[in-house]
């Protein structure tokens, strides 16, 4: 059975003190309560280590935004898969919009920071979405399918059930613009039948298919009751305590 997930993206946002008060008051929110899903925060790489020094882990998972492509040497200013892994963090998010949009990402480097990641026991949040031309001129359904083809389907069957997809309209990130519950059930579904044909049922059923895009608590509840939405990937909503836990209980 796939797993119900809600995972906050903070993005480049807080400063260490803050981003290890909000982590605390996000662990303290959910201590002693019995939640339906899969909680994780993914936070900036200088977060990681105070981050992980104040959560606990079986409540809590812990996440890294991007790796690189490369495993060690001469690359000013990245940080590598072994890195994030050595902090104690189990997820990265990989292939966000933004970092496709301003950072120049495609699918060849992708490919190898999955490899990478997943040499290294961290579980990829692999996000796919279109751009607003592509829903309004009809191919976003074609597009979505070339972004897992292309940067994933090289992967066994056994590397890509290890996998969470996230999958993000570009036109509903930070937009306030949500797709509606149908948009978001159409594309899961899509989503699920293309990894189907690629490899089986048992593999399809199993994978966790995040929404992202301006999910906040007053439609998180909507979303997350469609049959193959398995939750969300949360931006704005993740930087106050209050609102993430709104939507991690609308599960
Ligand atoms: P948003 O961002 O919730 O602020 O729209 C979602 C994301 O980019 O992961």
């Amino acid at each position: 059975m796939r797993k119900n997930i809600v995972a906050g993206n903070w993005k480049m946002n807080t400063t260490v003190p803050e981003g290890v008060k909000l982590a605390k008051d996000v662990n303290k929110a959910l201590e002693g309560k019995e939640v339906n899903c899969d909680v994780i925060i993914c936070v900036p790489f200088t977060h990681l280590v105070p981050v992980n020094d104040v959560i606990d882990a079986d409540k809590l998972g812990l996440g890294a935004e991007n790796c690189a492509d490369h495993r060690s040497g001469a690359y000013t200013g990245e940080v590598s898969a072994p890195m994030v892994a050595s902090t104690g963090a189990k997820y990265v998010i990989l292939g966000h919009s933004e970092r496709r949009q301003y950072y120049g990402e495609t699918s060849e480097t992708l490919k190898e920071k999955v490899a990478l990641a997943l040499e290294n026991g961290l579980t990829p949040i692999f996000c796919i979405g279109e751009v607003l031309e592509q829903r309004e001129d009809g191919s976003y359904l074609d597009v979505v399918k070339k972004q897992i083809e292309d940067a994933l389907f090289n992967l066994s069957a056994e590397d890509f059930s290890k996998l969470i997809l996230a999958y993000e309209p570009v036109w509903a990130i930070g937009t306030g613009k949500t797709a509606t519950d149908d948009q978001a059930q159409e594309m899961h579904a899509f989503i699920r039948k293309t990894i189907e044909d690629k490899y089986g049922k048992e593999v399809a059923e199993n994978t966790s298919i995040l929404y992202g895009g301006s999910c906040k608590p007053s439609n998180a509840k909507a979303l997350f009751a469609k049959p193959d939405v398995d939750g969300g990937l949360i931006g704005g909503a993740s930087l106050d305590a209050e609102s993430f836990m709104g939507i991690v209980t609308a599960f």
